[in-house]
Parts: C-alpha cells; structure tokens; sequence
C-alpha cells in the first residue's frame, strides 16, 4: 500500500492537485461562513445556508510541531482544525524531545502512532524531510528553511477572490461574449450552489526582496498557473535561490516564465502584482545588520512602483509579519492592499489541506488513496 500522503512544497503538486486545493478552500470558506458572499465581500445571508463542513478530522488529532514562532500559520490550524471535528496539538520546541534529546525518525514513529497528522514548522528543510521519510501519517509543512507552500495557497486564492481587479477591458469582453454564447438556463439558487474561484487572468506578479521559502514555492507555482515572474534581489549570491530550489523550478519548466534581476524598479516594470517578504527571516538575526544594508532601495512604495512602470492598477501583497522597511505604511495600508484578506486565507487553504491530506488521505479527489 503507498505510504501517506504528504506536503512539503507546492512543486510536489499536480496543477489539478493545486487547482482543487484552492476550489476546496473556497468550499470551505463559503460553508463555515455564510455571512460571507462566495468570494470575501460581507453580506448578511441567511443562516439557512450555513453548511457543516466535513467532520473529517473527527476523534483526530494533529501534532503541531512548530519550532519557530507563529501567529497565522497556528491560529488558522488549530481553528481549522476545531471546524473539522478534531484537535490540533501545539508542541512548541520547549515542550517535547525532537531535536534535543530524539531524532525526527524516533519523533516520527511515536508521534505517528498516536495523532493523525503532522503540521511541522521546522528550521532545516532537511528536518522535515526526515519526518516526512519516517511517519506513518501525513506530514504538511508549515514553513521550512526552503518552502512555505501554504502560504502561497493562500495567496492564490486571494488572487483569485479578487480576479475583478485585474480584469482588462478585453478580459471582460471575452467573459461577456462566454456567457452569451452560453444557453440561457435559469439561475441556480446561490444558496445551494457549490462556489468555485472567479478564473483569473494570467498576471505579471513581481517579487522585490530577499529569495526565502515564501518566494520558493512562488517560483514553483505561479508559472505552472499561467502567471509571469520578474523577481528583483541584491547581487550577492546568497540573495539567489539555492540549488535545490533551483533545480525545482528548471525540472517544473517554470524558468522560461521568470525575469530574474537585481534592479526593484525593473523587477516591477508592468507588474499586476507586487510582492514581498521580510528581509530577515526567522533564524537570520545574526546577519540583521548586513541584510539591512543589502537591501537599501528595495523598499516597496509609490515612488518605486511608478518610476519602474507598473500596472498602474497594481496590488501589493505580503505573507506577513511586516517590517517598514519592506514596505512603507501608504501601500500597506492604503487601497492596493490584499494583506489582510490574504492572511484570512491562510484558515480556509490550511483546512482544505487539513481535509483532503491529513481528513481523508485523498490528494486526487477519486477516492483512490483511501
Ligand atoms: N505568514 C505566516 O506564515 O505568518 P506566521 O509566521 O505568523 O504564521
Ligand atoms: N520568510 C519568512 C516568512 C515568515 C512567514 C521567514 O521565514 O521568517
């Protein structure tokens, strides 16, 4: 019998495997939250069209092995979790022998005989591989030295809630003439039907900032989707993506797709979308000063995105937590934002993955690997 499955990074992912992923979250998000309109906006519905989400997680319990700190990633598994029928386990670094007193493979094994899944937030990507290797349930990652793919689940799906946004006029013909061409039927009910994401054009998203786990599984990701990359990071090779990322993205096809310079303005040249992500991540501290001045310009404002031509539309978006540096309070805050629907996201993309993974062992959807 194949072993569970599990997710370490989106490039493990099939395209439908992503795809369904995200029209599942928006399954969930929509059962779990009928005061929500399908895609975000508020507005109250009646709460006869609340739906119990799948109970799948019943008399389960998750292992949370977080390592490093978190405020999203935990609070959107272990509400998710509860929304399953099961329990998520927080075991912080303090709280339990991993990697002081047990290797991962003994971890592992025990862990595996008494929960039903693992959510790890790990320091080496190499720790996680060894739990991955050695558990008998599934493992997901929640962030490692090299990938954060639930992070970037997150960030699709808020895309896509937001297709709107980026339509062109052309786009919007185009979408005219489908429905008209369409027979006429009569209106579903939105009360019973399924919702599915708003198709999404296929965007220039540009990534300005250091090549960390979040960015990884963009690369991943995004061109496999339809979507352009142009990336900007300082000239010292260690600001580049690591061989193994790499290799990753060339095996994926998805380099031909991805602009990758040192200039922030030209990075955002015709960018629908602009991204990044802190310049010191966690585990980095040491070299704060260093990074600090390597990433002088790279500041994400106004002023940069105009002078490098943008969109003149685009959105800004950022996994969080933010530092002013990366970028100033007037995009943050301001109406470009997708920043705090994003972070809603991670809650329903975690517990989609909570069901279809850990829930029911079924990445297919046909049933076949239960
Ligand atoms: N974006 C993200 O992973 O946030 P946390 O570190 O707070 O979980
Ligand atoms: N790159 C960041 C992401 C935090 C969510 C880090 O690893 O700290």
């Amino acid at each position: 019998m194949a072993g569970p499955p599990h997710l370490l990074t989106l490039a493990d992912l099939t395209v439908p495997q992503i795809k369904r992923l995200l029209n599942h979250s928006a399954l969930l998000k929509h059962s779990a939250t009928p005061w929500l309109a399908p895609h975000g906006s508020l507005s109250y519905k009646r709460a006869s069209t609340l739906r119990l989400p799948s109970q799948s997680l019943f008399n389960k319990t998750i292992a949370m092995l977080f390592s490093k700190r978190s405020t999203r990633t935990r609070l959107a598994a272990e509400t998710s979790a509860t929304l399953l029928g099961g329990r998520a386990l927080f075991l912080g670094k303090e709280d339990i022998q991993l990697g002081v007193n047990e290797s991962p493979r003994d971890s592992a094994r025990v862990i595996g005989g008494m929960c039903q899944g693992i959510f790890a937030r790990v320091g080496e990507h190499s720790e996680i591989e060894e739990l991955a290797k050695y558990s008998p349930v599934p493992v997901i990652n929640a962030l490692s030295s090299l990938w954060h793919p639930t992070q970037i689940l997150a960030d699709l799906m808020t895309l896509h809630e937001h297709a709107a946004l980026f339509a062109t006029p052309e786009s919007e013909a185009d979408a005219e003439k489908q429905e008209n061409e369409k027979p006429k039927e009569r209106k579903p009910d939105p009360r019973h039907t399924t919702p599915t994401l708003p198709a999404l054009r296929p965007l220039t998203i540009a990534y300005v900032g250091d090549s960390a786990n979040v960015l990884h599984d963009m690369l991943v990701t995004f061109p496999r989707l339809g979507h352009k990359m142009r990336v900007a990071t300082p000239a010292d090779p260690q600001y580049r993506a690591p061989a193994p990322v790499w290799d990753r993205v060339v095996e994926l096809g998805c380099d031909k797709d991805i602009w990758w310079g040192e200039d922030p303005k030209e990075a955002v040249r015709g960018a629908d979308v602009v991204i990044t992500d802190t310049w010191i991540s966690m585990g980095q501290e040491a070299e704060a000063e260093q990074r600090l001045k390597d990433f002088q310009g790279y500041q994400v404002t106004e002023e940069l995105c105009r002078e490098g031509g943008a969109n003149p539309d685009w959105k800004f978006m950022h996994c969080l937590p933010r530092k002013k540096n990366e970028v100033d309070d007037e995009v943050f805050y301001g109406p470009r934002s997708l920043v705090f629907p994003e972070a809603d996201n991670r809650k329903w993309t975690i517990m989609a993955l909570f069901d279809i993974i850990i829930g029911k062992w079924d990445l297919d959807g046909d049933g076949s690997s239960t």
